[in-house]
């Protein structure tokens, strides 16, 4: 393994504002990390952390935690934070497959998806971070009202998401096609951009984005939507399609 990629693991699990699997802090965020009754934010599959950082750098009044499983790219953010005196920002290597067992039921204020995996083949769908198996898991740890903010470069994920939505009955708060040539966009939108945003720009993608809340959210509804995806899957690999759902 690259030697700075050593370096970077080992610098991440020795700074005190990172955690590993820590689900000994389910409920246990504000009292023992925090030190504060503020709000939980989130960025899941945070990668550097720009988004962490960057909101933590406004929003003194909230706290910030960056979970990623590749630790050696959080090290990016856990140390601009640590050298800029951060104490509304943590880091966390995990999985999302057990995010509610790592946060309480309504311990998390908001949560930010930014420019996750795309998983395009319809076979893989159920590792995209805005699916309904994961749509449940943020419902449990999700505050009534918490809202979760979505930003990629991929229309497919994107197209996947509003078709999920609106078989949710769920009505985004905002759906932006493109963020970088909307003059009414959130300037955070406009200004904070990511590893893989200014990757994906480079090569022609336009940024989209989506705002929406889980109240209405309901197991059923859930369900509903993925027996009528399992359908239309088995449509396309019937007709030897294996994209576009
Ligand atoms: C395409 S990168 C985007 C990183 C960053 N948000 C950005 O925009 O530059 C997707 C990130 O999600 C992380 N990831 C994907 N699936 C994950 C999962 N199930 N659990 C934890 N991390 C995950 C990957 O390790 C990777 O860093």
């Amino acid at each position: 393994m690259a030697k700075q990629k050593l370096k970077r693991f080992a610098e991440f699990a020795d700074y005190p504002h990172t955690f590993d699997f820590a689900y000994e802090l389910q409920g246990k965020w504000h009292q023992e990390v925090f030190k504060n009754n503020n709000p939980i934010v989130l960025e899941l599959g945070c990668g550097k952390g720009e988004y962490t950082v960057a909101l933590a750098q406004e929003n003194l009044d909230k706290n910030f935690i960056g979970i990623d499983i590749k630790s050696n790219r959080m090290w990016v953010g856990a140390k601009k934070a640590l050298e800029n005196n951060m104490n509304n920002v943590a880091f966390m290597r995990a999985l999302m497959h057990r995010i509610n067992e790592l946060f309480a039921p309504g311990e998390v204020a908001e949560i930010w998806i930014t420019f996750p995996d795309p998983f395009v083949r319809h076979r893989s769908a159920k590792h995209r971070l805005t699916h309904t198996r994961f749509l449940r898991l943020y419902q449990q740890i999700l505050k009534p009202g918490g809202v979760i903010n979505f930003k990629t470069d991929s229309d497919e994920l994107f197209a996947f998401t509003q078709n999920m939505l609106q078989h949710l009955s769920i009505t985004p708060e905002v759906v932006d096609y493109n963020v970088h040539t909307n003059p009414n966009a959130e300037p955070m939108l406009k200004n904070v951009r990511t590893y893989y945003e200014n990757l994906f720009m480079g090569r022609g993608k336009t940024i989209k984005f989506t705002r929406f809340k889980l109240d209405d959210f309901t197991t059923d509804k859930a369900k509903a939507f993925e027996d009528w995806f399992e359908t239309e899957r088995l449509k396309l690999v019937a007709a030897g399609k294996s994209t576009g759902i």
